[in-house]
């Protein structure tokens, strides 16, 4: 199964979880970067993962416009969501917020990954935001479990359903 892998990341987070997925799926990854490929070309790929990181509440424009524009196409792919936020492990709208309904209704996978606020990578106008909220220390936050139960999600077939177990009706003695 061929696998395009498409993120954008402001600090890194969101890079070294997508290169850590693409070494978890193994073989026949892709990785796209929209920061350098804002268009990536997806019609020959399986499997498609996207993801990007919460800034001010919203994902990466650059994210949204992909989706946008491959709407049609996505949904004809198996697909994986992901998200690198701060503030919860749960859906706190983040997630819901970051992509199409229609997308996020479609995909196999979805992931909210938490992350990292490293302050050595941050920008003045950043340290001077987070400073009192985390007293100027790092944070690090990734959740591997998040990770974990994302890539046993995209394990499953595409296409496949939940079925109820056929009843066992026991024979007449
Ligand atoms: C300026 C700024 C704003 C942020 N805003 C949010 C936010 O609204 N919600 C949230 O959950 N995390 C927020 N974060 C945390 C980032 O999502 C987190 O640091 C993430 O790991 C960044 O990933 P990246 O380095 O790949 O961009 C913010 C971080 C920064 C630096």
């Amino acid at each position: 199964m061929k696998t395009a892998l498409i993120y954008i990341s402001r600090h890194g987070t969101t890079e070294i979880i997508a290169q850590h997925l693409a070494a978890l799926i193994g073989s026949n990854v892709t990785l796209y970067n929209l920061e350098n490929e804002p268009d990536p070309v997806i019609t020959d790929y399986d499997q498609v993962i996207i993801g990007g990181s919460i800034h001010y509440g919203s994902i990466q424009d650059q994210v949204k416009n992909f989706c946008k524009r491959n709407l049609a196409t996505l949904l004809d792919k198996k697909l994986g969501l992901f998200i690198c936020c701060i503030l919860d492990s749960t859906d706190s709208g983040q997630f819901s917020r970051a992509f199409p309904a229609v997308l996020g209704a479609h995909s196999v996978a979805q992931g909210i990954f938490e992350g990292d606020l490293i302050f050595k990578k941050l920008n003045f106008i950043e340290r001077i935001l987070f400073k009192p909220s985390v007293d100027g220390q790092d944070v690090i936050k990734i959740n591997e479990k998040s990770i974990a139960s994302f890539i046993k999600d995209l394990a499953v077939p595409h296409g496949f359903q939940r079925t109820m177990p056929t009843p066992h009706i026991p024979s007449k003695c």
